[in-house]
């Protein structure tokens, strides 16, 4: 992961790039960079501010043998890499399940998985991460809920170093995925940074809304609720809101 690293000024969207390489054939373990993204994208249809300079905006393109069903896995791997990564720079981010990295309860990274398939076949997997590093301002609409790796900690810091570290970390949870169909240490990752676990959470699934106690996460990577009745729901990752309470 990350031999090959092709670097940008500023395109429409790493993700967008990363798929059309992957189309014509670019292999697995390619990373996309760009200082800039003139159409960044969120998860649900959202946009995502990716101003020049100020943030890592990056994509992996993947290409696992495994069930296409299990392409959320790479999710979890991600966000455990990130967040190990950032820790590993004395910063104490938590991972939101299922694709957010938290730091003071504002969100500095978001992860957009996208994937092609036929019948059972994955093409490709393009993971996106996008990580608020050193940004200075936030819009008036989102500041509440965003922030960046310098506004908390009130130093720049180097994307240089933490790209680095995610790529190692990502290539090493991923190698479990590859050779052991198992995401346990990704997993493991995330249950023990999870912002969530213990806590009250709403969660927005095609336009209901449920809200119990988060209990812990499946080895499958599922979020497991437990509602007031007591009644236990598996949500899996695909179209879900969260919200601490
Ligand atoms: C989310 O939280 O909604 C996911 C945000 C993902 C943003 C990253 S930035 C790099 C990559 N390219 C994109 O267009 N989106 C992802």
């Amino acid at each position: 992961i990350g031999r090959k690293i092709l670097h940008f000024d500023s395109i429409d969207s790493t993700n967008i790039k990363a798929k059309e390489f992957a189309q014509r054939g670019e292999e697995e373990g390619t990373v996309i960079i760009s200082e800039e993204q003139t159409k960044g994208r969120g998860r649900l249809g959202r946009s995502w501010a990716s101003p020049k300079g100020e943030g890592i905006w990056m994509s992996i393109i993947l290409k696992p043998n495994i069930n296409p069903m299990d392409a959320s896995k790479v999710t979890q791997i991600g966000a455990a890499a990130v967040c190990n990564s950032i820790n590993e720079m004395g910063i104490d981010a938590l991972i939101k399940w299922p694709n957010d990295i938290v730091l003071n309860r504002k969100k500095v990274c978001g992860i957009l998985t996208e994937m092609s398939a036929e019948l059972n076949i994955i093409n490709y997997i393009v993971i996106g991460i996008g990580i608020n590093a050193n940004i200075r301002k936030f819009p008036e609409d989102i500041k509440d809920m965003a922030t960046s790796l310098k506004l908390e900690i009130g130093n720049t810091i180097s994307r240089k170093k933490l790209v680095g570290k995610i790529l190692n970390n990502f290539e090493e949870l991923y190698n479990e995925l590859v050779n052991n169909n198992s995401i346990s240490k990704s997993l493991n990752i995330c249950r023990k940074k999870s912002i969530l676990l213990g806590n009250k959470v709403k969660i927005i699934s095609r336009n209901q809304e449920i809200i119990g106690k988060a209990i812990d996460i499946t080895n499958e990577g599922e979020l497991i609720i437990e509602t007031e009745n007591g009644k236990r729901e598996k949500l899996i990752s695909g179209e879900v809101s969260v919200r601490g309470l």
